[in-house]
């Protein structure tokens, strides 16, 4: 069984679905409302632990009711959370996320994410040594991010970054992270002049990224320099958000059969995240990702 580390933001969702997504000045009648457990590292962890991962996470959350019951979500689900802090300092993350027809717009206030220091990180050194890989993200302090890659490369793990959401890198993270999860739009703002085009953007940095191109799939080029390209798999589409946390989750669990054939995994994990509304309620289990790639031939 494939043990996973997922250091990241723990967030509550409020999906908001309407026919179109709002303009500015605009108010708009929508169809449904929905309370949803989300956050890109309880995603990812969740999305691990369904896929049959030995999954711990560590995170921040606030001391309020939202949090409880994410911790509570969270253990159900199989994810270890005894490296979760509780802050009194902060309200557990909220992301206000704006859904119609496949698109969607997320407004993320961090909250207790913000609050997840490297100290308490290390508390957590035990499980970086046990762990197969460390998975991180971007909606917890770039402090805390970079503990994790340091203490990955202490013990010789696997660090995959999400580099989400979209900045500038410190060259001390860019240098200890084996792997880069990016969709186009991070990868142009992450790696990118402004003029490069994605393909070559892959290229000068063979064998270190994967992007995730939505209905085109993710491509990623090898330290040999040939691009492998994975489509994606064609399901209707309902909510997009955290598509890009099951991708990561199943890219690393299935990481032993090589990134070419991992991306494949990752993408039909994908494609069945976005078949329902939220982040975590179509992740499949194993059978499921069994049964719908038999299906998809
Ligand atoms: O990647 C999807 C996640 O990003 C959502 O669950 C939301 O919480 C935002 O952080």
């Amino acid at each position: 069984m494939t043990r996973l580390l997922v250091v990241g933001s723990i967030n509550m969702d409020y999906v908001f679905e309407a026919s179109c997504l709002p303009r500015n000045g605009e108010t708009l009648g929508g169809q449904s409302f929905r309370r949803t457990p989300g956050g890109k590292g309880a995603d990812q962890a969740v999305a691990a632990a369904r896929l049959g991962a030995e999954t711990w996470l560590v995170g921040c959350t606030g001391d309020d009711a939202e949090g409880h019951g994410l911790l509570d979500h969270l253990r159900a689900e199989g994810v270890c959370t005894d490296h979760v802090a509780t802050t009194v300092d902060a309200p557990t993350g909220a992301a206000a996320v704006f859904a119609c027809q496949g698109e969607s717009a997320v407004t993320v206030v961090p909250g207790a994410n913000h609050r997840l220091t490297p100290a308490h990180v290390r508390t957590a050194e035990t499980l970086f040594a046990r762990s197969d890989m460390v998975l991180a993200e971007l909606g917890i302090p770039m402090a805390a991010a970079m503990e994790a890659a340091a203490l990955a490369h202490r013990f010789g793990k696997p660090f995959l970054l999400t580099a989400s959401p979209a900045g500038a890198i410190p060259p001390e993270l860019l240098q200890r992270v084996n792997l880069f999860l990016t969709n186009q739009h991070e990868l142009m703002m992450g790696f990118g002049d402004g003029q490069t085009e994605w393909r070559a953007l892959l290229a000068k940095w063979p064998g270190r990224i994967v992007v995730t191109r939505g209905d085109e799939g993710a491509a990623h080029v090898d330290g040999q320099g040939t691009l492998h390209e994975q489509p994606a798999f064609r399901v209707p589409v309902l909510d997009t958000t955290g598509a890009g946390d099951a991708f990561a989750a199943a890219l690393a669990v299935h990481w032993a059969l090589g990134i070419p054939q991992a991306m494949r995994m990752a993408c039909a994990v994908a494609a069945m995240a976005v078949r329902g509304f939220g982040s975590q309620s179509t992740l499949p289990t194993r059978q499921e990702l069994w049964d719908f790639l038999e299906n998809a031939g």
